[in-house]
């Protein structure tokens, strides 16, 4: 079967939920770009062979999602410098024949904060909740924005030490426990656990939020509210959930893929009128 259209799509299980399709569909049109995206329902057993046919096939370009980034790093034939730093992919192209592996959620992150939000990073006080593939992902371009502080907090003190050493070539990073943080407000603390996805807020001490400090959860939706609700009543500036980020790797994804930058104004709009 041949088509006129490029194909893409994203993989992950479950998949059904994801705003992907909408997202990427919105910037082909907005682009004119001849592309169609569909979502692939994958389990973690056939994810590497689902991969290399999709590609064999004709494929141009996927996103990965829960539970596969890390599973394809070993996928891609080649890793861009962002992805090997964060040892998780979730965007891979056909390059030359090659399956290139890149990393744009920490791009998004970033671009979310410091565009959409005005938030202000270099020389500022950030406190990173979390020490798992999520942090991973987002530490680098956070450290080179040279926040004054950097400190990642985590209920297993040893992995936010053990990911603050892995990073300390790029600034010097700290990892500690809840109990150990300074008492003193940050000016950005972003939500990196899994813990939303349960309701559970982290431990984060009161005195780490100030009235200039703004709070933001990496996840969105009803994932992100216990945390976004209560960072808003212990008094934060602004709290925030991660739907502008989510769109913002969609687009530096787009862009790595058709070589344009799609606009993301409009996504964000239709995505926040349909919450
Ligand atoms: P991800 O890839 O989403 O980062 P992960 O590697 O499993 O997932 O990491 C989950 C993070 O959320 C960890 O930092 C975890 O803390 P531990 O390292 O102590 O396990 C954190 N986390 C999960 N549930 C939490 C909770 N209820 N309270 C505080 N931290 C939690």
């Amino acid at each position: 079967m041949s088509s006129a259209l490029d194909r893409y799509g994203v993989v992950g299980h479950p998949v059904s939920h994801s705003l992907s399709p909408f997202i990427h569909g919105m910037f082909a049109r907005e682009t004119a770009q001849a592309m169609s995206y569909q979502p692939y329902d994958v389990m973690p057993a056939d994810f590497a062979a689902h991969v290399r046919e999709f590609f064999r096939h004709g494929g141009r370009g996927l996103n990965v999602t829960l539970p596969h980034k890390i599973a394809a790093v070993h996928v891609a034939d080649e890793l861009t410098g962002r992805a090997a730093q964060a040892a998780a992919v979730n965007t891979l192209a056909l390059e030359d024949g090659h399956i290139l592996g890149d990393n744009t959620d920490g791009a998004g992150l970033v671009r979310d904060l410091c565009e959409n939000a005005g938030v202000v990073i270099t020389d500022r006080r950030v406190l990173i909740v979390g020490a798992g593939g999520a942090t991973r992902g987002i530490l680098a371009p956070l450290l080179n924005l040279r926040p004054a502080a950097l400190v990642i907090a985590n209920r297993t003190p040893e992995r936010a030490a053990a990911l603050a050493a892995a990073f300390a070539d790029l600034g010097s990073p700290k990892g500690v426990g809840f109990a150990d943080l300074e008492q003193l407000p940050y000016d950005l603390i972003i939500n990196a656990t899994s813990a939303s996805l349960s309701g559970d807020i982290p431990p984060i001490p009161q005195s780490a939020i100030g009235a200039q400090t703004v709070c933001y959860d990496l996840a969105y939706g009803r994932s992100a509210s216990a945390f976004v609700q209560w960072a808003t009543r212990a008094g934060c500036a602004r709290a925030m959930q991660g739907l502008g980020m989510l769109v913002e790797q969609a687009a530096e994804s787009f862009r790595l893929w058709r070589g344009v930058r799609p606009a993301t104004t409009q996504v964000l709009a239709a995505l926040a009128a349909r919450a």
